[in-house]
């Protein structure tokens, strides 16, 4: 499972890519927006920090703008995946970029009708919000299980499903239980993910017993 941050705070994705256990980089509007950097320059930026695709979202809704976008987005790096709403103008820009052999990453998806489309458009990866279902009463999870069945009836498909708009941590392993690609969600998610209060106490009893061994290892 490949691990993404949805971030577009730079001191977090390079403290994140110190774990080396960074896959990659999502941006969305809203993210650059609470960065309160240019966009162009911050997405450089990204990608000096990660070899991984980084997702760059296209902002326009009409296809020539969406395309002129795409193409200055996709020159900044090579793993730059433009990320483009699930709607006519942006599947047919996801077509276009993917037959040319840029990544492409769908983004907001709410239905498994929806990942089919951007499945045969081409798309890198499809990008289902769980957290927006969960937030009007869906379950967000069933919608992964959807879109993982109906993709692996598929071999054809290369579409990697990253499932995004992650609350907790619980989303995480529920996605790993059924074999999405690919998670994003916030640092502090990723950070929740190493916490067990029995491993605290646990580290603090054999430091405890281990300074009254009186020994040193180096
Ligand atoms: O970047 C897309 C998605 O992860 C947004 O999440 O928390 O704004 O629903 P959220």
């Amino acid at each position: 499972m490949k691990f993404f941050v949805d971030t577009a705070d730079t001191n977090e994705i390079r403290d994140l890519a110190a774990t080396g256990l960074l896959d990659g980089v999502t941006t969305n509007p809203s993210l650059v927006l609470k960065s309160g950097k240019n966009f162009i320059p911050l997405i450089e930026e990204i990608c000096g920090i990660v070899d991984g695709p980084v997702s760059a979202e296209v902002a326009a809704t009409d296809y020539e703008t969406m395309w002129k976008e795409a193409d200055k987005l996709r020159q900044i790096a090579d793993h730059v995946a433009v990320k483009v709403p699930l709607t006519p103008a942006g599947l047919k820009v996801c077509k276009k970029l993917s037959d040319e052999g840029t990544m492409v990453n769908v983004t907001l998806c709410f239905s498994a009708a929806q990942a089919i489309l951007a499945a045969k458009a081409g798309a890198a990866f499809i990008s289902p919000f769980v957290g927006r279902l969960d937030d009007v009463g869906e379950e967000g999870m069933n919608l992964i299980a959807d879109i993982v069945e109906i993709y692996a009836n598929y071999p054809n498909f290369q579409t990697e499903v990253l499932v995004a708009s992650i609350r907790n941590p619980m989303h995480i392993v529920n996605s790993a239980k059924l074999g999405a690609d690919v998670i994003t969600c916030p640092p502090s998610v990723i950070r929740q993910l190493y916490q067990h209060p029995l491993t605290d106490k646990g580290l603090a009893n054999f430091v405890e017993d281990w300074k009254k061994t009186g020994q040193s290892i180096l």
